[in-house]
């Protein structure tokens, strides 16, 4: 009978895999930050091949250089004397032979290419390197991070990132492939904000060759993205001062006419997606704008009752809320835990995947962005005694509960907001354990800015803390699901977030929490 315990989460974890080569044959690098770093391992490798390159490249100017300079030295003395050279059968005879040999051997080593191998090499590693989906995703993650925090392209551009300046900027090639990448979304709103930096930073900065861009495109998407936006005489002067650079450029004049016809006619696109008015209680949450709650909002005190354990290692405990019951523990792992964690976790880390009621199955959606891996209870001693912490803390007996969860968040990682009950009767999800009872939250890191759960409907956020845990009831004493737990992670600014959770199941409840029904 113990071994049906694993059948649950073992038929998730494998249907989760069996997806997860489906849906996603390559990996997807920004999702997570421990996922990104061995690309800077990749990226040394690359320029080592470029440096590779360099010296083969030098090596054949050398020796075409040496050989100019002898063949010259020849020459000049011949043309200084010509008749009196020619008159000599040996520099005749040399002379013959070089002109007819030498030079094509020299035509054949010109035409033999350098760095082959170095092309090769470039090949070869391409398979590791992030495709264009990885970089729509980190377009994604940077737009979403603007939004949600409401923050000024130009100010992220020169790293100042929700009122705190990094010593990172961006370029002209990064502001214009934001720009590019939106516009291709149809976001054509942010799209503008990112071209127009670009074309700032371009004549700020030269971008050298061979990656530079003319301004004349980016000047010309921009108007296109304008266009879009209805603002049509804009666009028309973006185009006039493009011209004034490129008089004659054919494509700039075919598109002023266009424009011109457009104003004149009074065509307008089809409406742009407006701005949204008030900021979503979610955004707001993120921001720290929730106000404070009116009982001078938290309750501090030393848990001890819930089990013997506790009265000899009693857990600072803070009551969040009643509506759901909801309590942060703090300092509950060590900092040997979290690295230990952390350790087993980032091998296995991969894309995350969300339940979909439409198919009952787990999927890679752009609703929830982060890298995750799953343990047994009994993986290690440190998961054992992890689990036996969280009984201790919570009560429940973890017997067909969910394995436990690591998660780590990367460039913009979020989780949009969602409950985590299935609210699924008749569903092989919950036909086992029953639903999710509770959740418990581990806060593996600090996060530096950004990261915050929120709960929007109870204007409650709660911002990572190393160590610490929150624990939350997500369906009611009747059983029913409680949508006050609507919740979110907010993307993450700055920082690596780490988090671990158990996802507690119902069933096993029913003798600590008698007044829990069991739903059919
Ligand atoms: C900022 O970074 C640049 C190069 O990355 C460095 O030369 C400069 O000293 C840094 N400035 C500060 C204030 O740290
Ligand atoms: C201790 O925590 C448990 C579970 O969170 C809770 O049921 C109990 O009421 C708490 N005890 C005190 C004294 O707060
Ligand atoms: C739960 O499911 C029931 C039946 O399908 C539905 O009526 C109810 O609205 C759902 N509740 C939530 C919070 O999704
Ligand atoms: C439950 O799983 C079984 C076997 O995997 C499958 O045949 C059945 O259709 C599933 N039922 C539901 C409701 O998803």
């Amino acid at each position: 009978m113990r071994s049906s315990k694993w059948l649950l989460p073992l038929m998730l974890l494998t249907c989760q895999v069996l997806l997860h080569r489906l849906v996603k044959g390559e990996e997807s690098h920004c999702t997570s930050v421990a996922g990104m770093v061995k690309l800077l391992d990749l990226e040394a490798q690359l320029i080592d091949n470029l440096a590779d390159y360099a010296d083969e490249l030098e090596k054949k100017l050398d020796i075409v250089k040496r050989s100019i300079a002898s063949m010259r030295l020849e020459n000049d003395r011949a043309r200084g004397s010509t008749e009196e050279y020619l008159s000599n059968p040996l520099n005749s005879f040399s002379l013959i032979r070089r002109m007819n040999r030498d030079w094509t051997i020299w035509q054949l080593y010109i035409d033999d290419p350098v760095g082959l191998t170095q092309m090769e090499k470039i090949q070869e590693l391409r398979e590791h390197m992030p495709t264009s989906t990885d970089v729509e995703e980190a377009v994604t993650a940077l737009d979403r991070i603007q939004s949600t925090y409401g923050l000024q392209v130009a100010e992220i551009a020169h790293g100042l990132l929700d009122g705190r300046q990094y010593n990172v900027s961006l370029t002209a090639l990064d502001t214009y492939a934001m720009g590019q990448i939106l516009f291709d979304q149809g976001n054509y709103w942010a799209a503008a904000g990112w071209l127009y930096q670009s074309i700032v930073l371009m004549e700020v900065y030269t971008i050298s060759a061979p990656l530079e861009v003319s301004k004349t495109e980016v000047r010309m998407v921009y108007a296109e993205a304008l266009l879009k936006l209805n603002q049509n005489a804009d666009a028309l002067k973006v185009v006039n001062i493009a011209l004034a650079d490129k008089p004659h450029d054919i494509k700039l004049l075919l598109k002023k006419s266009e424009i011109e016809t457009m104003i004149r006619t009074d065509t307008k696109n089809q409406a742009p997606k407006v701005q949204q008015g008030a900021t979503e209680a979610y955004k707001m949450g993120c921001r720290g704008q929730f106000p404070p709650s009116v009982d001078g909002r938290l309750h501090c005190r030393y848990n001890s009752t819930t089990s013997p354990f506790l009265i000899l290692a009693p857990l600072k405990m803070e009551l969040v809320g009643l509506d759901p019951y909801m309590v942060l523990y703090h300092d509950v792992l060590s900092a040997a835990e979290i690295k230990e964690l952390q350790g087993m976790a980032t091998p296995g880390l991969k894309r995350a995947t969300v339940f979909q009621a439409a198919s009952g199955r787990n999927e890679v959606v752009k609703t929830r962005t982060s890298k995750v891996t799953w343990f047994p209870d009994s993986y290690s001693p440190l998961t054992v005694r992890l689990n036996a912490r969280i009984s201790d803390m919570t009560g429940f007996n973890l017997y067909g509960s969910e394995m436990l969860q690591l998660m780590n968040y990367g460039l913009g990682g979020h989780y949009d907001k969602h409950y985590d009950f299935f609210n699924q009767t008749n569903s092989n999800i919950t036909l086992m354990s029953g639903d999710r009872i509770a959740t418990v939250l581990f806060y593996l890191s600090d996060v530096e800015q950004g990261g915050a759960t929120v709960f929007p409907n109870i204007q409650t956020a709660v911002f990572p803390q190393r160590g610490s845990v929150i624990m939350w009831y997500n369906l009611n004493d009747d059983g029913k699901p409680n949508t006050q737990t609507l919740h979110a992670a907010c993307p993450v600014i700055v920082g690596s977030k780490w988090v671990c959770n158990k996802w507690i199941r119902e069933r096993e409840q029913i003798f600590s929490r008698p007044c829990l029904k069991r739903r059919k």
